[in-house]
């Protein structure tokens, strides 16, 4: 399935712009970013419920921007799954089919394999005021599955459920995926952790625009602007100005006040160096973190802790250096509290770095790395 430099545009305005996307068979792949960045709208012209201004949809070795709906094979999953109140979920299940008039004959065989497959076979008599909401988005999975569809669209389908609700139901998700094989999926997501953990691979847009596709493990790693190293990751990176200079094979930087000097690795990453020197550095909150005893005075800096925040297994602070705000992860015991001071440093082998006015990545992968890396 692909995008072939697909443009969308309403009222004059591009909401989607020359998107190039192919999507691998059997894929499970998720378009992740902010609020009104077109990724319903994506969804929908896959789906064939919009149509590009520009640019064609392909699935397979077959041209279907011209297609209607029924004619591609695709279910679409909605963010709100309207069931027939009146109807029992069995007959819920069993209205798409009728509606296109398949034969009878194993239907019922379908429902409940449907329905044993989403572990909704005791709910099938039940109307769906009795069910809970987790219960209902099950049903209206079934309603998308029943198709048996080679392409599986889903927008913002866990939206409305409980958190941990939500989690459960994400790893049922991708469960299923695995087990129907060859069916590729297409999930839309504003979360980047439900995009991260489902992904196979994992398309940031913002604004119409595509930014990067790739695995989490990559687009965590590797992320080619601040945007996404912004967008992927929690809490979000640290991004202050700082400065490089290279020379003689060795990499120098300077940022928040801290003066060090860059592993080789990332050395021999660097594409360019800017004139004048000036880079966005950023900083994982993961890799910001308390100075040691040991190391020369150069590689710490003092702050002030503002903000404890807890997350259940790590605490990360918000702490003042200078007229910087960072977010570091601190030790657990002794807990830090707000007032106190603190000494940071960070890992000199982990940092991004951006160029200042196109705000892309100025490192290059490192293909070593790729090659182990998890997915
Ligand atoms: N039918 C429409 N007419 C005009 N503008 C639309 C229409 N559908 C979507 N848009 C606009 O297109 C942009 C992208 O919308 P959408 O694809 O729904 O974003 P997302 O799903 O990422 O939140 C938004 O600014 C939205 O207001
Ligand atoms: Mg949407």
């Amino acid at each position: 399935m692909r995008f072939d430099h697909v443009w969308k545009l309403f009222e004059g305005n591009a909401v989607v712009s020359d998107l190039d996307l192919k999507i691998r068979e059997g894929e499970f792949l998720v378009l992740v970013g902010p609020s009104g960045c077109g990724k319903t709208t994506s969804l929908r012209m896959l789906a064939g419920l919009e149509r590009p201004s520009h640019g064609r949809i392909w699935m397979g070795d077959k041209d279907v921007t011209d297609l209607p709906t029924g004619q591609r094979d695709v279910s679409m999953v909605f963010q709100s799954y309207a069931l027939y109140p009146n109807m029992s979920v069995k007959k819920n299940l069993a209205f798409g089919p009728k509606v296109r008039k398949e034969p009878k004959k194993d239907l019922d065989r379908r429902i409940n394999e449907v329905a044993d497959l989403l572990g909704i076979r005791q709910l099938l008599n039940r109307s769906p005021s009795a069910l809970s909401g987790g219960q209902r988005q099950r049903v209206a999975l079934g309603r998308a599955l029943i198709r048996e569809p080679q392409v599986f669209l889903m927008d913002e389908p866990l939206s409305n459920l409980d958190a941990a609700l939500r989690v459960q139901m994400r790893a049922e998700l991708i469960r299923l995926h695995n087990r129907l094989e060859n069916t590729t999926t297409v999930y839309v997501t504003h979360d980047q952790v439900e995009a991260l953990t489902m992904g196979d691979r994992v398309a940031v847009l913002k604004d119409g625009v595509l930014l990067q596709v790739d695995s989490a493990n990559d687009l965590y790693e590797y992320p080619e602007s601040v945007f996404v190293g912004e967008f992927i990751g929690s809490p979000k990176m640290n991004v202050q100005p700082g400065s490089l200079n290279t020379s003689g094979g060795v990499a120098n930087i300077e940022c928040l006040g801290v003066r060090t000097t860059l592993s080789p690795e990332i050395t021999g990453r660097i594409e360019a160096t800017p004139s004048g020197g000036s880079v966005l550095v950023g900083i994982r909150p993961h890799d910001l973190h308390l100075a040691g005893e040991s190391g020369p005075e150069s590689e710490r800096v003092q702050g002030l802790i503002d903000i404890v925040e807890h997350t259940g297994t790590e605490v990360f602070a918000t702490i003042d250096v200078g007229d910087a705000k960072v977010i570091a992860r601190l030790p657990r015991t002794p807990l830090p509290v707000r007032g106190q001071k603190v000494e940071l440093a960070f890992n000199a082998d982990r940092v991004l770095l951006f160029d200042v006015e196109s705000r892309k990545s100025l490192l290059r992968r490192d293909s070593e790395r790729e090659k182990v890396s998890i997915r």
